[in-house]
């Protein structure tokens, strides 16, 4: 690479007029396992910003979905499952996820990779405590109350749960490489709602499941949460080769905290894109020169860009990016 590499969280999405066009009428999970959608929706952010990599266009509870659960994307709130996840036999719901449950990902992905050509394509998955809470919780939640007391009140069931969404989640992410996608991101993005401790005993050994079993793929494994700046090397040290930082903590603090021994990805705050554009190069610039600290330095994002982000801001941010970050 002659430049930083920069790619968007969320940047296939709703900031983007054609694909608010092409997603009328579709459902959100519909249009995430129709393979020509999926294609063209990863495409049209790689396209319009010259962006240096895809990432597929899915969502982290498509394979929960694929296994047969009862779940839906609600416009304007997120997944909402229609029989939370809470006693023993709720397991039974959750079976085991193979390939032969997600034939339209192995196609979406190889349609992809040749219509990418030399551009990487980025597969990705939820965490197991992610996953866990949407579960538990029956869909977003601010405090992870549900979550937390099944987690402390009935370890057995927990770790049984988040065994079984390691493996959910490794089988979707080792699907997406065996068809070509060149990087995986794992996004535990509520992990920042837990104690280092609580993260230490009850997820991080899933999460660690999760990479080392994917670990022979031999694929650049990237792992990302919200407000896990307490938690960035457990984080880094359960298997990744890429640590993701948000707004919250300076790349600098985040190369010093997980040893110098991880390339970090981020990590403009994603309000900023509203600011004026001399605030916002001056930000770009110092993110830029921040990440040369660190052995590798994806640019991306805090988090998602906003659904009302102008998408000229982000070329425009490419194009800084690729000018500020030429090496
Ligand atoms: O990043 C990308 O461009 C790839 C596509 C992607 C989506 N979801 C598409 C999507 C990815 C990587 C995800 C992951 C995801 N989904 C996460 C982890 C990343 C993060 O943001 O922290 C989480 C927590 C979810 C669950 C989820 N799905 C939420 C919170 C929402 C938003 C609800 C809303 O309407 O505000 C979704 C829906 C969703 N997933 C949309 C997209 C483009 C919006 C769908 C629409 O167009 O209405």
């Amino acid at each position: 690479m002659t430049h930083t590499p920069v790619w968007f969280m969320r940047q296939a999405g709703r900031s983007l007029p054609e694909y608010r066009a092409l997603r009328e009428g579709i459902a959100m999970l519909q249009s995430c396992r129709t393979p020509e959608l999926v294609t063209e929706i990863t495409l049209q952010p790689v396209r319009r910003h010259q962006v240096d990599a895809a990432i597929l266009f899915s969502d982290i509870v498509v394979p929960l979905m694929a296994v047969g659960l009862d779940l839906d994307i609600v416009p304007g709130i997120g997944p909402v499952i229609a029989a939370p996840i809470r006693e023993r036999a709720d397991l039974d719901r959750l079976p085991e996820l193979t390939r032969e449950h997600i034939p339209d990902i192995t196609e979406s992905v190889r349609l992809l990779v040749a219509e990418l050509g030399p551009t990487p394509l980025i597969g990705f998955a939820g965490a197991p405590f992610t996953l866990a809470s949407y579960l538990i919780e029956g869909g977003p939640s601010k405090n992870h109350e549900r979550t937390k007391a099944l987690m402390h009140g009935d370890p057995e069931l927990w770790h049984d749960l988040c065994a079984r969404l390691a493996q959910i989640s490794g089988t979707f992410l080792r699907v997406q490489a065996e068809a070509g996608a060149s990087a995986l991101q794992l996004f535990d993005s509520w992990a920042g709602h837990l104690s280092r401790a609580d993260y230490l005993r009850y997820v991080e050994p899933h999460s660690r499941a999760v990479l080392s079993g994917i670990a022979d793929l031999h694929v650049p494994r990237i792992h990302f949460g919200v407000g896990t700046g307490e938690l960035l090397a457990p984080m880094a040290d359960a298997g990744a080769e890429v640590i993701g930082v948000d707004y919250r903590v300076s790349l600098t603090d985040a190369v010093t905290r997980t040893g110098g021994r991880y390339a970090v990805q981020g990590n403009l705050d994603p309000a900023l894109l509203f600011a004026p554009w001399e605030a916002l190069e001056r930000r770009v610039r110092e993110i830029v020169a921040e990440g040369r600290a660190a052995p590798g330095h994806i640019f991306n994002l805090g988090h998602g860009v906003l659904p009302a982000t102008d998408p000229q801001v982000l070329s425009r941010v490419v194009e800084l990016v690729h000018e500020a970050g030429a090496r």
